[in-house]
């Protein structure tokens, strides 16, 4: 039994790398929609790969917020290799509650693995002019800097509605999504079905086209509820690697 389960799962994990094109993809056993530990196992794997591709010359990790990098944080474990490592949040404010936030879940890395974090401390609702006289701040671009010479990202992928409605977001965005069929969301950006971009959150951090240059690019989602905005991410999405659960890959596999 135990034997027929590994091969499922290696299986699983083969098809989704072809299918998705990615250097590596990782299936942890289990659906984290029914079971929370099944998240925590994702953070495991995760951590395992980030210790892996770590390389003390590039030491930056940008990480997004939600619950699952909250979990990769969770099972980060001291005394690592990455106690080298400078984490810094990906973007700034999506929204989130304080414990959904790249700012507190890249703190909490920084804390478990004996590194070291930088913050950016940027509003949730930026406008226009606010976001241009803000990346002009000298504190802000020493950060940015640190941002986009990031060699490793880790970031999840929501499904579109989900996130808009965490995110309290406003009605005239929750209709833009809707009439525009949003399917996935991640970084702040929400995508079509075909991974095209329909809303960009204005936030100070990392822009889509900067992930093009970082070396090392992991989404960490999970459960079969987001089998869809997985598979609408990665049509066009710059991740090389992908950490999921059981759930999540049979929901796609049956689908392609
Ligand atoms: O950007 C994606 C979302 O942050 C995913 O959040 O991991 O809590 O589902 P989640």
């Amino acid at each position: 039994e135990v034997m027929k389960e590994t091969f499922n799962i290696s299986m699983m994990e083969k098809k989704l790398k072809s299918h998705f094109n990615l250097q590596d993809v990782v299936v942890v056993p289990g659906d984290s929609d029914e079971y929370p530990w099944v998240k925590k196992e994702m953070g495991r794997a995760c951590v395992s790969l980030m210790k892996k591709k770590f390389s003390t010359e590039e030491n930056i990790i940008a990480v997004t917020g939600g619950t699952s990098i909250s979990a990769v944080a969770e099972m980060m474990a001291p005394n690592t290799e990455l106690e080298k490592a400078l984490f810094v949040p990906a973007r700034g404010g999506l929204g989130e509650q304080v414990e959904n936030q790249a700012n507190t879940i890249c703190a909490e890395m920084a804390r478990k693995a004996s590194g070291k974090y930088r913050l950016l401390h940027v509003p949730d609702q930026l406008s226009k002019e606010s976001y241009s006289s803000l990346v002009e701040e000298p504190s802000v671009r020493e950060i940015l800097g640190l941002i986009r010479s990031a060699a490793m990202v880790v970031h999840g992928i929501g499904e579109a509605r989900t996130m808009a409605t965490r995110r309290q977001s406003s009605q005239e965005l929750v209709d833009k999504l809707r009439d525009k069929n949003a399917v996935a969301e991640a970084f702040g950006y929400y995508f079509d079905q075909s991974g095209d971009i329909i809303h960009k959150v204005l936030t100070i951090g990392l822009q889509l086209e900067d992930l093009a240059t970082i070396p090392y690019v992991v989404a960490v989602a999970g459960g079969s509820s987001k089998g869809h905005a997985i598979q609408a991410y990665m049509k066009q999405g710059p991740s090389e690697v992908l950490v999921t659960d059981e759930g999540a890959a049979k929901a796609i596999l049956s689908e392609i």
